[in-house]
């Protein structure tokens, strides 16, 4: 059975979390590891059913989806948590709950987010028909020490992705896969 072990995917809405875990999945499956995603929007439509964006509620779904991962970690799988994430405090809180955690900051300028807007809510942010939005109305602190950076805006996915691998890698968390011969 292999180490299981966190990658924690933090950043803006819109950001890339939910790409990034859905690729990450794609080839740590085809490299023999069992995944699980615990996806923001996804939780708050069951685990976390019923919690809003204030801090309070924010920090209870992270704890939340931080007890599940260190869960699926201690029994061998990869969880991927794909949540905004956006207070440093409680990210370290899981941090040091949780057996091998994995941070990697989604980094995205908040105007491309803003020009993406892929689910119209940044127009709302904006119009203040959302209130609290976070990087609009709402505070986002960006990772102090992730154990790696990715920008969504400057660089391919396919490059943010090897980023992650490779660093997974140096960590010992996946063998660098190397041709046979
Ligand atoms: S977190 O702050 O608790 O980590 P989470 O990742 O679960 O947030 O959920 C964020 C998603 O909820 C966003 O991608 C967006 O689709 C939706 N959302 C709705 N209201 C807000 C808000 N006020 N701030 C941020 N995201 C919101």
């Amino acid at each position: 059975m292999t180490t299981g072990y966190t990658i924690w995917l933090t950043g803006l809405s819109g950001a890339g979390k939910s790409t990034l875990a859905e690729a990450l999945t794609a080839v740590l499956q085809e490299r023999g590891q069992r995944v699980e995603v615990l996806d923001g929007d996804v939780v708050r439509t069951h685990l976390s059913k019923g919690l809003g964006f204030s801090k309070d509620d924010r920090d209870t779904n992270i704890r939340r989806i931080g007890w599940v991962c260190d869960l699926v970690a201690r029994h061998g799988g990869v969880a991927i948590a794909a949540a905004i994430s956006p207070y440093q405090s409680v990210r370290d809180e899981v941090r040091s709950s949780t057996e091998r955690f994995f941070e990697v900051f989604v980094d995205c300028p908040l105007e491309t987010c803003i020009e993406r807007d892929v689910k119209g809510l940044y127009a709302k942010a904006l119009s203040g028909e959302i209130p609290h939005f976070t990087g609009v109305s709402d505070p986002y602190e960006a990772p102090l020490a992730p154990e790696v950076t990715v920008n969504t805006a400057s660089e391919p996915l396919g490059v943010s992705l090897e980023r992650i691998l490779a660093a997974l890698e140096e960590r010992g968390y996946l063998t660098a896969n190397r041709p046979l011969i």
